[in-house]
């Protein structure tokens, strides 16, 4: 039996003005959709449509209302209860149930009120124009042989003097085609032949071994933030550095598909305390090797580091898998036995590999191992299964193929 007192606090509590008042764009949807979805669904950026007026919106609503109850909009793959991550992507539960009673009550528009159009700047994310914007060569020609193609640039900083980087952006030119990318330092300028070559270029293969500062610096899918590291931690780029940049293109059969993409950065103005370091945890690291997929399966593997060296501050972490990634969860035990959660992805989606940027330093001690468990789905239900029937897949670059990569930025205290 319930006690009056729930039947009181049901009364209470019932959400009655969403009867008493209309929901309308200018009063209620309009700072949604400004404040989580403009960033992004604007002229210049990454959203194939902008969502800015009332008809931008409405011409859209249903399907507004749809890509937001299943949390397909505004993307964002990692667990929310796992770990938290800063600049999260989320909208509660009473925003998607505004949209979709404003859609449901045939979307109207509500009072003439000066709605506050968001302002961005023009060819970046962030408030300040950047100190120093590197682009890829001229207008870089996108092949047309309608297969993936990965790119090397090589952009020369010219520093005459050590910087301390503090924020990092990637710019993707051609958005349609512009998959993903992949930023390392290069101090030896070596690279500077491969600059504007595919990685399958015979006569560049030799560059593949090159020993490069930071194998993995920054790397960019659509959607990405800039990445800005809290204050006193930095990138030290040192004089005369290159960036290596390595773009990974769509497939492409229009003749004349150009590419100009840029990379911004932003150089620290106070003392910098800490620099900012990579670790990986990546296919080598599996305990249950080979790391070969089998037709026809869905198969886990457990991947392991060694025991830490000393104590890290982890910023930030970026999961890599191709198209049969399924799911991914990492977490450290620390030599007292205790569980610190890292990340969980239960539904993998390869167009959306962002950088995790925690939202509490993530003070993994000393003496601690990072696991990690990744699962790949191989069968004909994966619908993003490259091959009918599935075959078996080995490690490599292309989609077609399968990475494994965990990447964490840290410091050291
Ligand atoms: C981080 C950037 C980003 C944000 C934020 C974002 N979108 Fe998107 N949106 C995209 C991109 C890129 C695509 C196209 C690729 C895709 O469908 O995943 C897209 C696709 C869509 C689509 C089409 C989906 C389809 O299946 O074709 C809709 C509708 C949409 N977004 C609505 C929204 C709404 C509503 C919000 C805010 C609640 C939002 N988006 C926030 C980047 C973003």
């Amino acid at each position: 039996m319930f006690k009056v007192s729930y039947y009181i606090f049901l009364i209470c509590n019932f959400p009655y003005y969403l009867f008493s008042q209309k929901i309308t764009f200018t009063e209620h949807i309009a700072p949604i959709i400004h404040q989580n979805c403009t960033p992004c669904h604007r002229s210049g950026e990454v959203g194939p449509f902008s969502l800015i007026t009332y008809e931008d919106v409405a011409k859209r609503g249903k399907f507004i209302q749809k890509v937001t109850e299943s949390r397909y909009m505004p993307p964002w793959r990692a667990d929310h209860d796992f770990a938290e991550f800063k600049d999260v992507r989320k909208l509660t539960l009473g925003q998607i149930s505004l949209i979709r009673l404003w859609v449901q009550d045939g979307m109207p528009l509500g009072p003439n009120i000066n709605l506050p159009i968001p302002t961005f700047n023009a060819g970046t994310q962030l408030k300040e124009k950047p100190d120093l914007s590197l682009r890829i060569n001229k207008l870089f020609k996108i092949p047309s042989e309608n297969k993936e193609e990965y790119y090397l640039f090589s952009l020369p900083t010219n520093l005459k003097e050590n910087k301390f980087v503090k924020a990092i952006e990637f710019r993707a030119g051609n958005k349609k085609l512009v998959h993903h990318s992949r930023i390392s330092v290069d101090t030896t300028q070596l690279m500077r032949i491969t600059d504007g070559k595919s990685i399958d270029d015979s006569t560049i293969a030799k560059y593949g071994k090159v020993k490069m500062k930071d194998e993995f610096w920054s790397g960019w899918v659509p959607g990405n933030n800039p990445i800005v590291y809290p204050d006193g931690v930095a990138k030290q780029l040192s004089a005369g550095s290159d960036l290596s940049v390595n773009i990974h293109y769509a497939p492409n059969l229009l003749p004349n598909e150009i590419d100009s993409s840029f990379v911004n950065l932003y150089f620290a103005k106070e003392p910098i305390k800490y620099d900012l370091k990579t670790f990986i945890l990546f296919e080598k690291d599996i305990t249950n090797p080979p790391f070969e997929i089998p037709a026809d399966t869905v198969i886990t593997f457990y991947a392991k580091s060694v025991e830490l060296p000393y104590e890290l501050t982890m910023l930030s972490v970026q999961p890599h898998m191709h198209l049969l990634g399924k799911s991914l969860r990492s977490f450290a035990i620390t030599p007292g036995g205790d569980l610190i959660p890292l990340i969980k992805i239960s539904n993998w989606d390869f167009d959306w590999q962002m950088t995790y940027q925690f939202k509490e330093e993530q003070k993994i001690p000393f003496g601690s191992i990072i696991y990690a468990e990744v699962t790949y789905d191989n069968t004909s239900k994966n619908p993003r299964n490259s091959f009918s029937p599935p075959q078996r897949i080995l490690s490599g670059w292309n989609s077609t193929q399968e990475m494994f990569n965990l990447i964490f930025q840290y410091i050291v205290k």
